[in-house]
């Protein structure tokens, strides 16, 4: 392991342009659950995985149900507002700020890298404390709503201020599109990365999960390195598409990569 988090190290003080890409395993420190993982919710409950593909469908059909049955049932996830986020998100906001991470893109809706100091992040799978239309794709914040009051008085779904369309939750349900603004700017960083850093993901989920393929397609003639850092090896290790596997907790590693590479820096 620590010669892995040497290399790394060199690796990231290098690179020209590092983003990182991350899943619910970086968020299972801060006490979410994982989905995929030993403990996870679809692991533990595959009903409710099943349930969770018909979402987009039964939010078509009856938006204004939906909306009545999403207020007033606990979400899967706990609430997310509660949480807070963990040595392993704290660390890639260090490295942002220190110039070395040009982007986060996460398929996580918790908003954690967010609360943890990360300025430019992409929430590929949407954030849990924004709205979008259904119709024009703008987006609110989800305080601007406040959604306890329209159900009790009955005036559920939340309408667009723009565009008088239906609002839905920003996150990306099954079935779901990637919006095309977070797939459009997600590819060009996978195209353009020299280093992408996989955190917490079981790498299973597409379109995500070609992001590391195309990284490892596009710079023809020039190698992007890829490094994961997992619990679990994932199909990127065991295709050869990661060049290799930090296997541990992203909540260890990532604070220990950030010291090395302080340590490195003047
Ligand atoms: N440190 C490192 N790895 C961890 C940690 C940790 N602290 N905790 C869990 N892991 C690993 C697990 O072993 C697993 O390999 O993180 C991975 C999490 O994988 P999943 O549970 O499949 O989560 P993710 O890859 O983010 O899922 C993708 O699937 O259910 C949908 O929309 C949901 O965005 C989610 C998508
Ligand atoms: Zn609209």
């Amino acid at each position: 392991m620590e010669d892995l988090i040497q290399r790394a190290t060199e690796q990231l003080i290098k690179s020209k342009h590092a983003i990182t890409l991350t899943g619910a395993g970086i968020s299972t420190e801060s006490g979410i659950r994982d989905f995929r993982g030993p403990d996870g919710i679809w692991t533990k409950n595959p009903d409710a995985e099943r349930k969770a593909y018909q979402s987009y469908a039964r939010f078509q059909e009856n938006p204004k149900e939906f909306w009545i049955e999403t207020i007033s049932s606990a979400s899967l996830l706990g609430d997310l507002a509660k949480v807070a986020p963990n040595p392993g998100h704290s660390a890639l906001a260090e490295l942002e700020k220190m110039g070395i991470l040009k982007c986060v893109v996460t398929q996580n809706i918790d908003n954690l890298h967010q609360k943890a100091g990360s300025k430019r992040v992409l929430d590929y799978h949407g954030n849990i404390s924004l709205l979008r239309c259904f119709s024009c794709d703008t987006r609110y914040d989800r305080a601007e709503y406040d959604l306890d009051r329209l159900y009790k008085e009955d005036r559920l779904p939340p309408l667009c201020r723009k565009c008088n369309g239906v609002l839905k939750s920003d996150v990306v349900y099954f079935q779901e599109a990637i919006p095309a603004d977070v797939a459009q700017e997600s590819q060009e960083e996978a195209g353009k990365c020299d280093l992408m850093l996989i955190c917490g993901t079981s790498a299973v989920v597409y379109p995500f999960a070609y992001l590391p393929r195309m990284a490892r397609q596009r710079r023809s003639g020039k190698q992007t390195i890829i490094i994961e850092i997992n619990a679990d090896p994932t199909p990127l290790t065991e295709e050869g598409i990661s060049d290799y596997l930090i296997q541990g907790k992203t909540g260890i590693i990532l604070p220990k990569l950030v010291e090395e590479v302080k340590k490195r820096i003047p």
